[in-house]
């Protein structure tokens, strides 16, 4: 049974039993501290807490998912995949336990011919949790499942949620038994690779809070209704169903290990290790390929982190199998192929999104190739130092610098006969782990508790009137100080408002939030930011100036016009270099992220190389040309699906079923989906002037521009330099750029005679430095002080030319000078002093310890420094001293 038919049976089973079926969302969640979505569940969190009303009872769907907390089980089990696929049935307050039980059972035993997946009763057992009596007695009842079949398990098995503050409840699991060959017998509580867990029914009846661990939290209390949340693992039910081993070997999948195999030239099934990384290889393109068409990008935080490591992992399995050259484009196809009747977006997307995964292992291989480099001097420096084992902290950098993997590193170097300190490597790690789950901390903490929320969502969405008003009547819903609600806030306080109607523009896609005010009888805020912390529901983040805000009162939204309207031509105008980039650059350069604000813009977009200065300038003129030729805009109302019809660009984020907002500028030439405010034409953005171009990540690049006035005075602010510099250079403006370089280069030239000058007046005061030469015991001895030098090669070529013009009696020159007040003493012996034990090396520790700080070198130069530039007289009494002493 292929992946795609269990899939449809699953789907059409639900669709008879009267639940809507809803596509799944994306990867990437709205909330952006939860990474991925781990579970089928997530999307629907909103109407679980009954914050936003569900517009269903019931629902199915299956749910693309990612999870990576047990990355390195990949490839070792069978049935751990970093993507996977979660088939879920939703109950919002309708169905409950016995519904939920019911459907399950029906669906799995049903046979083939009837529409079920064909399971045999015999082989199918369930877990309940400790105190569920009534989930126990219901398999009984509404399944017929034997007592014996049926096991209970505490929280760490049979309480579901997602980790975080939200929604959660007991569950019940239904298991597979694959049979004596997989392992013992007694069921799941005692073997569960044996037994594989299968799908999960969660009774979804609690609120839990303060998640301390996954068996450890507070119960707050039940939520508005009882639902039901289930997942079934499509590919472990897929791996069942085709009779193979684990969910690598799936139709979805198994293709990218054939291709991995090829590639190496070696075998599946032959050597244990060797099957660990082709499963790994599989597992990972699949999921870099789903991730990339949910729009992450590979970076080195967040999603874009684990994306990343997905695809270094995949070409590091890549090359302990024997390939070191490019794969993806071979897998990634391979992939593509596997996946795209299920997800037609990988086959329509393929180029935007390869363009990514290719460009990200030539930079990988790059860093292998340069890490080898590094790690071989690395190794060679050790073994010169007689040392057998490098150290942990090279290892270390290589890993954090350089991204070149510890297990390569610690392969190189028994290559070459020594051991690394991997103690020393694995508390650095420690460290790194214990800051990194710091930050983690500290981002689950920023994740708020939304259920405060959830009265006033469930009064309707907040109008937003910003698109035609700059000022609107409305009254006050709420007030929230530290989060919690109350009935009013008074002057000095910051609270969240939230309000009927709003003029105010909630920051998205995009547009920074609106500046302005709200007042009302006796009170007056001062608007400091505006958001939508659920979706549909606007929240105002205030600071009460004047008077006292309270929940009943009236309340009028005052927008900052001024600031409104230099955001809305910087919107368009974000909308306008879109446009002009993809005419210039074609359909591949897409959007990757932008942010607009009052005359400023910035967009990313997706671009191997710099743009040279004039695809620049024609992205620019392109750009005001629109603005000349006084485009219209038009802002239509209409769902996604008459939307993308019409061509426009769907950006990542937008879900089926939701209606969209398209704003055209002049036609289909400017296409976006758009929630922002925009100018009605386009002349009224006024002048648009790129100021930068620059790169963000291996593939994309960034554009920032300024926008109308600002852009005006930023050309006005250059315009007066210009004419500052024609006036103090005498010289007319267009000839500026030739006589800065005639300046330039004769003032080089100067510099160079300059130095010259100095080496020779230097070289001139040799003879008369020679002269002072003492002979201590038949040793030709000169310490002096050269006072103030340019460098500490001028002083070095000067103690250099003393010590040569003593020719070959045996000779030690030290002299003392201060290169930027900082004081120095060099040292240099002949070969002649050297035989009777001279070292510079020993002296210039000398003159550094009397000069407060350190020194050394080889035997016949070296040098020592300090801070102390008053001490120079004494460092080199001590060594004329030391002389003395020693030549005997
Ligand atoms: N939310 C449940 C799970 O992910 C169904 O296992």
């Amino acid at each position: 049974m292929k992946t795609a038919d269990i899939a449809k049976r699953y789907l059409n089973y639900f669709e008879k039993n009267d639940h809507v079926i809803v596509p799944s969302a994306s990867l990437v969640t709205d909330d952006p501290s939860l990474l991925f979505t781990v579970a089928g569940m997530v999307p629907f969190i909103p109407y679980l807490t009954g914050v936003v009303p569900a517009p269903y009872k019931r629902a199915a769907d299956v749910q693309k998912c990612i999870r990576t907390n047990d990355i390195e089980e990949v490839g070792h089990t069978a049935r751990h995949g970093t993507f996977f696929q979660m088939l879920g049935n939703w109950s919002f307050g309708d169905y409950f336990k016995e519904g939920a039980i019911g459907y399950a059972w029906e669906l799995l035993t049903a046979s083939e011919a009837d529409g079920g997946l064909g399971f045999a009763e015999r082989d199918l057992w369930v877990t309940v949790y400790e105190d569920d009596d009534e989930a126990a007695a219901l398999w009984q009842k509404v399944a017929g499942v034997p007592a014996e079949r049926i096991q209970r398990l505490g929280k760490d098995d049979n309480y579901w949620s997602t980790g975080q503050p939200g929604p959660a409840g007991p569950c019940s699991e239904i298991y597979f038994d694959r049979g004596p060959a997989y392992g013992r017998d007694g069921g799941p509580a005692v073997d569960d690779n044996r037994f594989t867990e299968i799908w999960n029914l969660v009774f979804m009846q609690d609120l839990i809070t303060n998640v301390r661990s996954k068996v450890d939290f507070d119960i707050v209390g039940e939520l508005p209704m009882k639902n039901i949340d289930t997942g079934m693992g499509l590919e472990r039910v897929a791996f069942i169903k085709q009779g193979v081993e684990n969910m690598y070997e799936i139709d979805q999948v198994r293709p990218v290990l054939d291709r991995a195999v090829e590639l190496s030239g070696k075998k599946y099934g032959a050597e244990h290790e060797d099957d660990v990384r082709f499963r790994v290889i599989a597992d990972h393109v699949r999921s870099s390929l789903m991730l990339l068409s949910d729009g992450v990008t590979p970076s080195n935080e967040g999603r874009g982190y684990i994306l990343r490591r997905l695809m270094r992992r995949s070409v590091r399995a890549m090359r302990l199998l024997g390939v070191d050259g490019p794969t993806f484009p071979e897998l990634f196809t391979a992939s593509r192929d596997a996946m795209g009747s299920a997800y037609p977006e990988l086959e329509s997307d393929y180029a935007r999104l390869s363009a990514y995964a290719y460009a990200e292992e030539e930079t990988f291989l790059r860093t292998l190739a340069a890490g080898s480099t590094i790690l071989d001097l690395a190794v060679t420096q050790t073994k010169d130092a007689g040392g057998t084992s490098l150290a942990g902290s090279e290892a270390f950098l290589l890993h954090d610098t350089y991204g070149f993997p510890i297990d390569l590193t610690l392969e190189v170097a028994e290559e070459a006969g020594i051991t690394v300190d991997r103690a020393a490597f694995d508390a650095l790690m420690q460290e790194q782990r214990t800051r990194a789950k710091t930050d983690a901390k500290s981002r689950k903490r920023a994740l708020a508790d939304h259920s405060v929320y959830r009265e006033f969502r469930a009064q309707g969405e907040t109008v937003f009137t910003g698109y035609t008003d700059l000022e609107t009547s409305s009254r006050v819903l709420g007030v929230l100080v530290d989060g919690i609600s109350v009935d009013r806030a008074s002057v000095g306080q910051v609270a969240e408002v939230i309000l009927g109607e709003t003029a105010l523009y909630a920051e998205s896609g995009g547009q920074v939030a609106d500046k302005g005010v709200i007042v009302g009888p006796g009170f007056e805020l001062d608007v400091l930011d505006v958001q939508k912390p659920v979706p549909g529901l606007v929240s105002h983040t205030v600071e009460v100036t004047a008077g006292e805000v309270s929940v009943g009162a009236a309340a009028t939204t005052v927008v900052d016009a001024a600031n409104r309207r230099a955001a809305r031509q910087a919107h368009s105008a974000t909308h306008l270099v879109h446009a002009a980039l993809r005419d210039t650059l074609g359909k591949s350069a897409t959007q990757a992220g932008s942010l607009n604000r009052a005359g400023y813009l910035r967009f990313d977009f997706t671009w191997g190389q710099a743009l040279s200065g004039e695809t620049r300038s024609e992205i620019e003129e392109i750009a005001n040309n629109a603005i000349r030729d006084n485009l219209p805009v038009e802002t239509r109302v209409l769902s996604l699906d008459e939307a993308k019809q019409a061509g426009a660009m769907a950006l990542f984020g937008e879900k089926y079923g939701d209606v969209v907002r398209m704003v055209d500028i002049g036609g289909p030439w400017s296409r976006e989906l758009c929630a922002g405010t925009h100018v009605s034409s386009s002349a009224e953005v006024g002048l648009i002037s790129l100021v930068g171009e620059s790169s963000v990540g291996a593939s994309n690049r960034r554009i920032e521009s300024l926008v109308g006035l600002s852009a005006f005075r930023e050309l006005a602010a250059e315009r007066a330099i210009v004419s500052q510099l024609t006036t103090t250079l005498k010289t007319p403006r267009d000839q500026l750029p030739e006589r800065i370089a005639e300046l330039t280069a004769s003032l080089k030239a100067a510099e160079k005679k300059l130095a010259a000058l100095e080496a020779r007046a230097l070289q001139d005061r040799v003879p008369a430095l020679a002269a002072t030469a003492e002979r201590v015991s038949g040793i030709a001895v000169v310490t002096g002080a050269a006072g103030a030098v340019a460098s500490q090669d001028d002083l070095r070529q000067l103690v250099l030319g003393v010590r040569d013009r003593l020719g070959s009696e045996p000779a030690i020159v030290a002299l003392g000078g201060e290169v930027s007040g900082r004081p120095v003493v060099i040292v240099a012996t002949n070969d002649a002093a050297r035989t009777r034990g001279a070292k510079a090396g020993a002296l210039a520790k000398i003159a550094a310890s009397a000069l407060g700080g350190g020194g050394g070198g080889r035997d016949d130069i070296a040098q020592g420094g300090g801070a102390d530039a008053a001490a120079l007289p004494a460092a080199l009494a001590d060594v004329r001293a030391h002389i003395e002493a020693t030549a005997a």
